[in-house]
């Protein structure tokens, strides 16, 4: 009952992606994310690392990570990032993003793709787990 509480936005999703994935499992997409984890951080007191932090993804402007030096073609995108964009951009970010320099090849299963979208996106922009 308490996923009842997590709200209309977590019903919605699952909806919006039914019948391909199932309700969405953050501990699966914290497994997923630590393909992520040697460019990437994220969460509290998260730092630059070979990629920018992705705190607060949902809603963020390509290329504001603070203090990261991006690439012409990440910064100019004009992408917002939200949960359809980023599940086109993992599956093959050099598709979405030409001449972006995250060396990524992607991630093709809409289930793991689901799984990561989950657990990215309940970071708000100082790595807190939203409520
Ligand atoms: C080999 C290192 C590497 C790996 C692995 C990697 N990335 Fe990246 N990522 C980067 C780099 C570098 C950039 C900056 C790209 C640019 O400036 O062109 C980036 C950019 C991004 C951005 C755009 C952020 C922004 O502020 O616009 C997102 C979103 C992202 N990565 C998500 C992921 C996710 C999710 C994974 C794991 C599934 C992942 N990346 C794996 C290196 C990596």
């Amino acid at each position: 009952m308490t996923k009842l509480t997590f709200g209309a936005l977590t019903i919605l999703t699952v909806i919006a992606n039914a019948p391909a994935a199932m309700a969405q499992d953050v501990a699966a997409g914290k497994t997923s994310f630590n393909k992520c984890l040697a460019c990437h951080a994220i969460g509290e007191g998260a730092k630059n690392k070979v990629g920018p932090e992705l705190n607060g993804l949902n809603g963020r402007k390509s290329g504001t990570a603070e203090g990261y030096s991006y690439s012409d073609a990440n910064k100019n995108s004009g992408i917002t990032w939200d949960e359809a964009v980023f599940k086109e951009y993992i599956k093959d970010p050099k598709a979405k993003i030409p001449g972006t320099k995250m060396a990524f090849a992607g991630i093709k299963n809409e289930t793991e793709i689901n799984n990561l979208w989950a657990y990215v996106s309940q970071f708000d922009k100082d790595g807190k787990i939203k409520q």
